[in-house]
């Protein structure tokens, strides 16, 4: 679905990707896994058009290494920022109205209820809080609605930046159930990056392992986590608690 080439991104003279190569199979769940600064939200930023970058980014056999993201997202492509940046004083309904933007436009009336009874079956938890503003819902929720107004955009492919990030275990486990959900009954390419390694790489098809920058380790999920590096780094009794 996506294969990337020599991707390099850098804000001002900070180089963050350097020369980064690879595949994101459609259909399946890649993640990328890697601890605080190695470069995961640049490359999720790389694809979707918001940060500088050169190389090569083939969505559907098509370069769009040059678009704007506004663009890409057109194309079918979902960003979740790390952070999830949902619409504080806009309600449940309106933060998801926002996502179908792209392909209603901006003052579009085509109707969009058949997404937003996908979106509330998956997250019933939305419906019943359709009218409450963003910024009173729970952590998990935020989540919920991030990832809710990026389907309401109809994307083929799903980047998901560090889901679970501040939420409490359970919150998590109810969390990435739905993104297998997502990925296996609505058959959506999904890219997810975690600090998480346990959790992504259960989760994953194939996994990427990126540090400084630079990819240093990948394969299939179950084969990356029994490799010896990624034990002691990232899984291990002696990693880094910032890696867990
Ligand atoms: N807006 C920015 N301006 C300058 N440097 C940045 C900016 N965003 C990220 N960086 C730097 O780029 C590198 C990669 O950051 P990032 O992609 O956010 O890593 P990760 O998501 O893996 O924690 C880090 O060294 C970080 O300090
Ligand atoms: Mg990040």
């Amino acid at each position: 679905m996506i294969t990337i080439k020599n991707l390099h991104a850098y804000y001002g003279t900070i180089e963050a990707l350097k020369g980064i190569s690879l595949n994101i199979a459609k259909g399946k769940i890649t993640c990328l896994i890697g601890s605080n600064g190695a470069g995961k939200s640049s490359l999720l930023k790389s694809i979707s058009g918001a940060c500088s970058r050169t190389g090569e980014i083939l969505f559907k056999g098509s370069d769009i290494v040059a678009l704007t993201p506004q663009k890409v997202a057109n194309l079918g492509v979902a960003h979740v920022p790390e952070g999830r940046h949902i619409f504080p004083g806009l309600t449940v309904k309106e933060n998801l109205e926002v996502g179908t933007v792209t392909w209603r436009g901006f003052f579009g009336n085509s109707p969009y209820n058949e997404e937003l009874e996908d979106v509330y079956n998956l997250f019933p938890r939305l419906r019943e809080r359709a009218d409450q503003l963003g910024w009173s819902l729970s952590g998990g929720e935020q989540q919920m609605l991030a990832i809710g107004r990026a389907l309401m955009a109809r994307p083929e492919v799903l980047l998901l930046d560090e889901p679970s990030m501040g939420l409490a275990p359970l919150v998590i486990a109810e969390l990435f159930d739905k993104i297998v959900d997502i990925n296996r009954k609505k058959h959506l390419t999904i890219l997810l990056v975690e600090q998480n390694a346990k959790l992504a790489m259960k989760t994953a098809d194939y996994t990427y392992v990126l540090e400084r920058g630079k990819i240093t380790i990948e394969g299939p999920s179950e084969q990356v986590r029994n490799d010896a590096r990624v034990i002691q780094s990232y899984l291990g009794k002696f990693a880094r608690a910032d890696r867990n």
